[in-house]
């Protein structure tokens, strides 16, 4: 009988993702895609339903190329976990929020380890991908698995590899961005190493599970600290009275120790909001205050805020306020270019100018409609744009005719600098 090992090598391993959401579906379709037998399992059925006949709703993921995986057989959505019985190698990419009281909750990932288990045949690679709390693998997946009468490196082979896909990003997908692996023993490492290097160039492997997990929390971490420091920079130069986007263009010209960031109406979708508190929160639990993570964190939070301010005085300039005003925001999702409205900041924004009495519409052609409290709010059009008070750009979709929107506007609020090729900046008010 072929070895893990060898039937990994072969491509005959029989492959399962957990979980078939903006990071499970592209790798799902990445093993397929590089001749591995693939079984998603999700336990949304109206996901799998529109799975099996070949319908993505992943941007990234295109439905021809889904539906050919499908009808060929090479990959297979379920809710049954009990196809995981004859499965070689598991991928978890189940979600990992923040519950209302701002901690990890840790139930998704708890839950698809206990629909796993009964189902777990020995010798199967196991592989966390959920990004998490350094100590999340070994706590919630290791030893769990112990209790259960698997023997670590011998029934099981466990291992985290963060996911590090973009969703929306046109050069880096799953398949071209090198990934980081970090099993439990060296047995288990080599063999997440021999998966993943099946399908990507690059494979980063790191002494252990913790290492591997904490590497994906710097990189998020990075990211939300110097969004932090940018836009405090952008509200320190509204005081000063200098143009913060001309000064990132001049800083950016160092070709060296200087990388750019943009302000903004602040952070949204399910990581860089998110995925520092994780660690924040682990380091709380011993005792230490992870202080650059926590002044991001409040800095960023204010952000939709301080946008609203940004309106309030636009709007007192042509002598309105925002309660009565008619205002049009332009994009909820939480960045340019998809569909992804978690966490999005422009949900702040409209819930401040609803609060506060304006008479609010939004235009995203990504976003047809989203819940507010009871209602459903659906989308207007971008027809008639001089009708409003005041157009507030939240995100920069690359679809918006901004010279358009700047010619018949009456007042812009521009949170992206989207405008800055606009010349007659009369109108025009930015971050
Ligand atoms: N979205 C991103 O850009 C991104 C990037 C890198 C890493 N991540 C991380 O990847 C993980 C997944 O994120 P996502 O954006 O794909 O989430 P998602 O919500 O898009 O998808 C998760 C899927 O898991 C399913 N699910 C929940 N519990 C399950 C269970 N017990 N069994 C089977 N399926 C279950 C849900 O129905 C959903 O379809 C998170 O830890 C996230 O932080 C996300």
């Amino acid at each position: 009988m072929k070895s893990l090992k060898e039937k990994i090598v072969s491509r005959e391993a029989h492959v399962a993702v957990v979980g078939l959401g903006y990071v499970g579906l592209p790798l799902a379709c990445a093993f397929a895609s590089k001749g591995y037998k693939v079984t998603g399992i999700d336990l949304s059925e109206s996901k799998v339903e529109s799975l099996k006949k070949g319908e993505s709703y992943i941007i990234d993921v295109k439905s021809e190329t889904l539906k050919s995986f499908v009808d060929d057989g090479r990959f297979t959505p379920t809710t049954d976990f009990s196809a995981l019985s004859d499965v070689d190698c598991i991928s978890i990419c189940v979600p990992t929020p923040l519950a209302k009281t701002g901690e990890p909750d840790v139930s998704y990932m708890i839950n698809a380890r206990d629909y796993i288990l009964p189902h777990l045949r020995k010798g199967t690679l196991f592989v966390l991908e959920s990004t998490t709390y350094p100590g999340s693998t070994k706590e919630l997946m290791i030893k769990p698995l112990q209790k259960a009468g698997f023997e670590l490196g011998k029934d099981v082979f466990v291992a985290f590899s963060p996911e590090r896909v973009d969703p929306g990003n046109p050069k880096y997908n799953t398949l071209n961005t090198p990934k980081v692996v970090g099993g439990a023993t060296p047995e288990c490492t080599e063999l997440a190493v021999a998966l993943y290097s099946s399908i990507i160039p690059m494979i980063v492997p790191v002494s252990s599970c913790e290492a591997a997990e904490m590497a994906k929390l710097l990189e998020n971490t990075f990211r939300s600290i110097n969004i932090g420091l940018v836009n405090e920079i952008a509200i320190m130069c509204k005081y000063l009275g200098i143009d913060v986007w001309e000064v990132i263009k001049a800083a950016s010209s160092k070709p060296f120790g200087f990388m750019p960031f943009y302000p903004g109406p602040g952070i949204g979708g399910h990581c860089i909001p998110i995925d520092p508190l994780y660690l924040s929160w682990k380091l709380r639990t011993l005792h230490y205050k992870a202080r650059f993570i926590e002044l991001a964190d409040d800095i960023n939070s204010a952000m939709p805020d301080y946008v609203v301010g940004l309106i309030g005085e636009a709007l007192n300039g042509h002598e309105k306020s925002i309660k009565g005003s008619k205002i049009l925001l332009l994009g909820m999702a939480y960045k340019k270019d998809i569909d992804d409205l978690r966490e999005s900041p422009s949900l702040l924004v409209y819930d401040r100018l609803r609060q506060k009495g304006a008479d609010l519409y939004y235009h995203d052609p990504f976003i047809k409609s989203f819940r507010y409290n009871d209602e459903v709010i659906t989308g207007v059009g971008n027809e008639d744009i001089g009708k409003y008070d005041c157009v507030v750009v939240l995100t920069n979709h690359s679809c918006f005719d901004y010279e358009a929107i700047a010619k018949s506007a009456k007042l812009i609020v521009d949170t992206r600098n989207a405008m800055k090729d606009i010349a007659d900046r009369s109108n025009i008010v930015t971050l």
